[in-house]
Formats: structure tokens, C-alpha cells, sequence
């Protein structure tokens, strides 16, 4: 097959969700259409537990699954589907986002009694910023929940969308009945019985066939009629155009658990999402079709023997072939490698391929060559944008708790940091070192892993921080605002690992009082505002 047609055959994509809504259960249910696992139950949830034991214990087990569920390919119905797992667990969420940078589209999971929560709202907003295309899937409709336009309507105003639904519920919870499908016009009965079989497709070109009484019941049929009136009424047509620009999302209803409107949602997910996209490096837009390869690394997986320390380092492939032993650029080392083992994912196993296309991810063992957003080309200086960091929500100075082992922490410290396990700022008055977390679950992780993986031991102290603000130098460094800033905010002011500037304000008030007196001053809450 030619090069052309294997990129076009790939769709890359992410599931976001709260945890809970049902996110595990439907990306196995979608495993399953593609033949890729035999029954259910294959999936493993890397959610951490609740009331687990030992934290230590779970955040290992956790790692253990999420290197093991970080990409699972499948073919279906001729397309490569490349699905990349997203930690749920909030305290992950960074990781979640820059996993976001490699997806050319997601599908949203939302639970249809809970409606938007936190999770997703966050995520959401990361996805509507980059205008990524997004499918929303209303799950758990055998349950009793929302009624559907209220729910449509939570999910424009909270997640600030713009819907069309492509299919509708016919009742809920115990009166769920089945779903008609707008886009294919057809009917998909929910078995009244086992409430686990799917009975054929009903095709219904015409609404209005006195057949649907028959098969719903008259009163759920004229409540299906005045809903899809109202449906087409209210919400704009499907585009497809609209869709793939982030600015209108389809809305998919089913319950991923009975397996009902998953084959809907993946029938036309297949349709009408993205092959690879385009991605934009500082120097230039690079299109997937290039013969040229490159691509960037946008997650390290530590490997999970202590005794070598190797990593994963996961590459999404922009543009062209990934091919075995040919020598790449390292872009930021300006270094040559070579690559004798990549790893290619199927399903839940990895395999050691030859050629992979634009849109797929590779797997490459690394000895500590590779951070987060570093580029791989056959050549060419590009640098991949889009892999920004954001502000931390925890802040603690950390301390070598074993003079003997200061070596091995700083490496520890290092190469965690090079992973995104944690942000580092080192303070500029007296280079004290600060790490700084999504959630407090990290500074457990950091500790366990700095001891058990490099032999160090580290302790923490709190540092008050409300929020990491990335400076912009002004296009005079000489600038006398500038210059005053810098020494009146010494004592708060640090390098990231990039060796951008960062003030570490203390409360929302200190942003706003630093705001007025030095307004040519610009700070960002991203590393990435060029
Ligand atoms: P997550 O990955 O988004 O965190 O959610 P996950 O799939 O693990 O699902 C969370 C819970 O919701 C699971 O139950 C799962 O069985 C249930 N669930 C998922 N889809 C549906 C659905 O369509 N209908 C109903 N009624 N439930 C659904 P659990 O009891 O927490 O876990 P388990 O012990 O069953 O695995």
C-alpha cells in the first residue's frame, strides 16, 4: 500500500474523562470491535485506587499497567486506530495534557447522572485551546440520569462547546429503550430482557412510519418524534468541516458497560475523524504527507526494573517513516542515533517493527538521551510546539537527606524531571531547589523513586507558592521596569529547567499588586506564550 494511504488510514486519538465515567469500560468495548482482546475484563484500569493499602505499592501497580496501556492499536474496518491512554487521576493531569499534544482527536466520556464534572472540564478547555477535534460520548444510559437536553445544554455552557447530538435516547434508565442513530438513520433496540443483547439495526428513513409504534410503544415514539423535532430545530447540522476545526462536537448517547451505541460511535468515528494533522515547530508547519520523518517525544516511561535504568521514551511521528536503524537527529543534541529495537503497539503488547507510519507512536529505549518535547528528524532543525507546562499546584523545597548520595540525587532529580514527573525551579538568590507538582501524590512518587531507582533520599519543606508565573524578557533586557522588577523580586524568583525566568507569586493579590506597579512586565501562566 502506498505511503499516502497508510497515513490517511490512521486515526490517533485520546479518551478524556472524569475518573469513573466510564472511560476503561469503552475503550475496551471499542478493543473488542477490533478484534484486539477476546473478552472483556483485558483492560486494566491504571485508576489509583481508593483506600489502597500502601500508596507505594499502588503508584507501582499503576505504573506497571500505564506502561502497558500507554498506546493500544487496532485495525478496524481498514483504519489503524491508535487510542492513547490518559490518566484520569487528577494528580496525573500534566501528563494527561501533554499526551493531548500527540492525539489528533478525542472522544469525551461523560457520565449521564453526573453530568460535566471537574476532569473534564479541565481537559476539555486544554483540547478547546488547541482546537482538537472532540466527539462527546454520554455514558451509562441504562442508568437513571439528566434528561438529555438539560444534558446538552450543561455540556455547552460548562464546557463552553457547541453541540449537535448524532444520535438520541429513547428513554432512560429503567425505561431505556434504545437509541436512534441521526447519523445513520436507524434504530439500535435495547434488549428489554437480558438488557445485555443488541437486537438488528431498525433502519428509519421516515420518523413518521406508524412502524415505530409498534416496536417502542406509542407514547416513546411521539416522545422521540417531538425530541428529534426539537433537535433539528435547536442544534446546527452536522459539518464536518466545523467538526475538524473545533468548533462543533457531535454527541454520541449508549452505555459503554452493555455495549450499546459503541459501534455507532465507532462507525462514525471512523468516518469523520482526523487522519494526522499537521503539527506546527517553531520554524515551520510540518504536513504529515512529507517524505521526510520526524517526530517528538511526548511521554517517558521509566522502566520498571530498578537494576537498568532504561526508559521509554514514547515518540508521535509527524511526518513520514520511522524506519529501523536509520540514523535520526536528535534536534537538541545535535547528535546522530540510531534506533535497533523500536517498539511498535498492538492492542496491549508491544513489538519490535521495521517502519511506522505518520500518526503512529513509537516506542524507543532510552538511556537518558530524551526529555519531554525533544524532536527526532532525518535533518532538518525542527522543534515541535505545543508541549508547554503549567503552573504547578504544589510547591516544597527539596533537601538531600543523605549527604553521601548528593550525586545520585541530583541525577535522580534530573532524569525524573526529564520524565514530567515534576517541574524543578531553582531559586535565583541562593539556587535552592523547589519542585513543583500537579498533586500531592507526585512528592510520594519523586521520594520512592529517587531511593529505589538512584539510591538517594530526599526530605521536603513547604515553600508557599499560590502560582508559577512564567516572565517574558521585554525586548529591551535594559528596560528600568524591568531591571527593578528583578531586583525587587529577587527573593522570588527562579529558572525552570528550560532556564526560562519564573516568579513565584505568593498569593493571587502579589500577581494584581505586580501587575499595576510594573505593567510592562508580562507574566504567563503556561511556559509557552511565543
Ligand atoms: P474510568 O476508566 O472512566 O474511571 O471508568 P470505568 O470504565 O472504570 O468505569 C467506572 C465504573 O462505571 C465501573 O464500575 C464500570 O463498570 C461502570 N460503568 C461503565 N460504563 C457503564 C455503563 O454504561 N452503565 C453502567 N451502569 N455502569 C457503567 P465499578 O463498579 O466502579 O467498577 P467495576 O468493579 O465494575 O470494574
Amino acid at each position: 500500500m502506498s505511503f499516502l494511504k497508510e497515513i490517511e488510514k490512521r486515526r490517533t486519538f485520546g479518551i478524556i474523562s472524569h475518573p469513573d465515567a466510564g472511560k476503561t469500560t469503552l475503550t475496551e468495548k471499542l478493543l473488542l470491535f477490533g478484534g484486539a482482546i477476546q473478552e472483556a475484563g483485558a483492560v486494566k484500569s491504571n485508576k489509583i485506587k481508593k483506600g489502597a493499602t500502601s500508596d507505594f505499592m499502588e503508584i507501582e501497580r499503576q505504573r506497571g499497567i500505564s506502561v502497558a496501556t500507554s498506546v493500544l492499536a487496532f485495525i478496524y474496518k481498514d483504519k489503524k486506530i491508535n487510542i492513547l491512554d490518559t490518566p484520569g487521576h487528577k494528580d496525573f493531569a500534566e501528563d494527561t495534557f501533554r499526551t493531548l499534544t500527540a492525539v489528533d482527536s478525542v472522544i469525551v466520556v461523560i457520565d449521564v447522572a453526573k453530568g460535566v464534572e471537574e476532569q473534564t472540564e479541565k481537559l476539555v478547555e486544554v483540547c478547546r485551546m488547541r482546537n482538537i477535534p472532540m466527539i462527546v460520548f454520554i455514558n451509562k444510559l441504562d442508568r437513571e440520569g439528566k434528561d438529555a437536553f438539560d444534558l446538552l445544554d450543561e455540556v455547552e455552557q460548562k464546557l463552553g462547546l457547541t453541540v449537535t447530538p448524532l444520535s438520541f435516547p429513547i428513554g432512560m434508565g429503567y425505561d431505556f429503550k434504545g437509541i436512534y442513530n441521526i447519523w445513520e438513520k436507524n434504530i439500535n433496540l435495547f434488549s428489554g430482557d437480558s438488557r445485555k443483547d443488541i437486537e438488528d439495526l431498525i433502519a428509519f428513513d421516515d420518523i413518521n412510519s406508524p412502524e415505530l409504534d409498534k416496536i417502542v410503544g406509542n407514547k416513546a415514539a411521539e416522545q422521540l418524534r417531538e425530541n428529534l423535532e426539537l433537535v433539528y430545530e435547536v442544534y446546527p447540522q452536522f459539518d464536518r468541516e466545523a467538526y475538524l476545526n473545533g468548533q462543533l462536537q457531535p454527541v454520541f448517547f449508549g452505555s459503554a458497560l452493555n455495549n450499546f451505541g459503541v459501534r455507532e460511535l465507532l462507525d462514525c468515528f471512523i468516518d469523520i475523524a482526523p487522519s494526522p494533522r499537521p503539527k506546527q515547530s517553531e520554524e515551520r508547519l510540518v504536513i504529515p504527507s512529507e517524505n521526510k520523518f520526524s517526530g517528538f517525544v511526548f511521554k517517558i516511561h521509566a522502566n520498571m526494573d530498578p537494576k537498568h535504568r532504561d526508559r521509554l521514551a514514547f515518540i508521535k511521528i509527524v511526518s513520514g517513516t520511522f524506519e529501523r536503524n536509520k540514523p535520526y537527529l536528535h534536534v537538541r543534541h545535535n547528535k546522530n542515533l540510531k534506533f535497533s529495537s523500536p517498539n511498535a503497539f498492538f492492542a496491549e503488547k508491544k513489538e519490535i517493527v521495521d517502519i511506522s507510519y505518520a500518526g503512529d507512536i513509537v516506542g524507543l529505549h532510552d538511556t537518558g538521551n530524551f526529555k519531554i518535547g525533544d524532536t527526532l528528524t532525518e535533518g532538518e532543525v525542527l522543534n515541535f510546539k505545543g508541549i508547554p507546562s503549567f503552573s504547578p499546584e504544589h510547591f516544597r523545597y527539596i533537601n538531600n537527606a543523605d549527604p553521601m548520595k548528593s550525586k545520585q540525587l541530583e541525577k535522580g532529580i534530573d532524569q525524573l524531571m526529564d520524565e514530567g514527573v515534576a517541574q524543578l525551579f531553582t531559586l535565583e538568590l541562593n539556587g535552592r531547589k523547589v519542585i513543583g507538582t500537579v498533586g500531592a501524590l507526585q512528592y510520594e512518587v519523586i521520594q520512592y523513586r529517587l531511593e529505589h531507582e538512584y539510591g538517594a533520599k530526599c526530605s521536603y519543606e513547604n515553600f508557599p507558592v499560590y502560582k508559577a508565573c512564567w516572565v517574558e524578557e521585554p525586548a529591551n533586557p535594559k528596560d528600568p521596569e524591568y531591571l527593578d522588577f528583578l531586583r525587587v523580586k529577587q527573593k522570588f524568583l527562579a529558572k525552570d529547567k528550560q532556564g526560562q525566568l519564573v516568579f513565584l507569586a505568593d498569593s493571587p493579590f502579589s500577581i494584581e499588586m505586580n501587575k499595576q506597579k510594573y505593567p510592562n512586565v508580562k507574566l504567563h501562566f503556561t511556559s509557552e506564550f511565543n
